[in-house]
């Protein structure tokens, strides 16, 4: 496949070993004053040791709490879970919480769009970076853990890191606090980060650092990442492979080169006519016509048909997500009838190469 975008290469290659994360057959539930409700339904995906994997899907397409299942933060008063989720092989889904204590943190991190749901406000942010580390580490001393938290501090961008390792989190700016949390995510040096929007609560210059220094950071350490962001520009620009959602379900999953020279699912393609491209400036810019539907109004069968331009009769069963190649598949009854607009022409790609 040919490389359509100039993302750096990650060091990560393919492995033969098991893959950091494997998701299998998941589905969420809520208990809700309607009654229970599944948020995500059937989802399964992998990533491997290292590689930048995004999530994509509209509000309410489950993204968030699959970050959190894997982590395995959904409130426990009103949710369950059926399926596994692997990590590095063992299923968090069934480990007492004693043991989850130890994975938060080293195995798998999350930062979250609002960095205060990670950091606490009564403590500094050096105490809270250098304590994480030495729950993991008790080997650690408190000298040792200080100088790392600092020249950790250092790494996300954090002038005078010394000084701020002292500072309260509400002392710090949006962007300040937001790199703290980075730091605190990665101290242990996880082999999984999950990035929920991670830059959509600030402003669009310090948006693109922030997802700059995410990924050079894990890519420096050998990190896999899943980014989760609505957003497909940001996926394409950062990302390998992408696992599109909608209402619940995993409907594509590729390399984030195969999604935009040829999306298999019209939600994918949709979602990649809506990204704003300068030469289209002066046009209106295409939106998905509807809306993602309530979980308790979900409709049978293929949950994109109310607003599939390329539903016909045929399509109102429900669609397993299909393998259609080498690490691709697609939840679509028409995927091998519609040849689908992506981002980027073939002309433009065979000019590139
Ligand atoms: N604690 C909860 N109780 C009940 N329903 C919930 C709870 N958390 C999430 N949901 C529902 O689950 C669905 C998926 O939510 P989720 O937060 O994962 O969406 P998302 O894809 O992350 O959207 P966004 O882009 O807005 O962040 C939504 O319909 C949401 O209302
Ligand atoms: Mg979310």
């Amino acid at each position: 496949m040919t490389e359509t975008s100039d993302r750096p290469a990650r060091a990560a290659e393919p492995t033969a070993s098991a893959p950091v994360l494997e998701v299998r057959n998941l589905s969420i539930y809520f208990q809700t004053m309607r009654g229970e409700v599944q948020a995500v339904r059937e989802s399964s995906f992998t990533i491997e040791a290292g590689e930048a994997v995004g999530m994509v899907g509209e509000s309410g397409s489950g993204k968030s709490v699959t970050g959190l299942s894997i982590l395995r933060l959904l409130p426990e008063r009103n949710s369950r879970i059926e399926g596994e989720v692997l990590l590095n092989g063992r299923d968090v889904t069934k480990l007492p919480e004693k043991e989850m204590v130890g994975v938060r943190g080293r195995e798998v991190s999350m930062i979250f769009q609002e960095p205060m749901t990670a950091l606490d406000p009564v403590f500094t942010v050096g105490q809270q970076i250098s304590a994480t580390l030495r729950a993991h580490h008790p080997e650690i001393g408190r000298k040792q853990a200080k100088a790392a938290a600092i020249d950790l501090l250092e790494d996300v961008g954090i002038p005078e890191p010394a000084q701020r390792y002292r500072e309260y989190p509400h002392r710090l700016s949006g962007g300040m606090r937001q790199r703290a949390m980075i730091a605190m995510a990665l101290i242990c040096e996880p082999q999984l980060l999950v990035a929920d929007e991670p830059s959509t609560a600030l402003d669009v210059t310090i948006q693109a650092q922030i997802l700059e220094l995410i990924l050079e950071l894990s890519r420096d350490r050998g990190t896999a990442v899943m980014l989760i962001t609505h957003d497909l520009g940001v996926v394409a620009e950062t990302c390998e492979r992408v696992l599109t959602m909608y209402a619940g379900e995993v409907v594509e999953q590729c390399s984030v080169d195969a999604a935009l020279l040829s999306p298999r699912h019209p939600y994918t393609s949709g979602l990649l006519r809506a990204i704003p491209r300068a030469e289209d400036r002066h046009s209106e810019l295409y939106a998905i016509p509807g809306r993602v539907p309530l979980l308790h109004e979900m409709p049978d069968g293929c949950r994109f048909r109310p607003r599939c331009e390329y539903a016909v009769d045929g399509c109102e069963g429900r669609q397993d997500l299909v393998e259609i190649g080498l690490d691709r598949s697609v939840r679509c009854w028409r995927y091998d009838q519609l040849d689908l607009p992506g981002a980027v022409s073939a002309e433009a790609t065979a000019e590139s190469e």
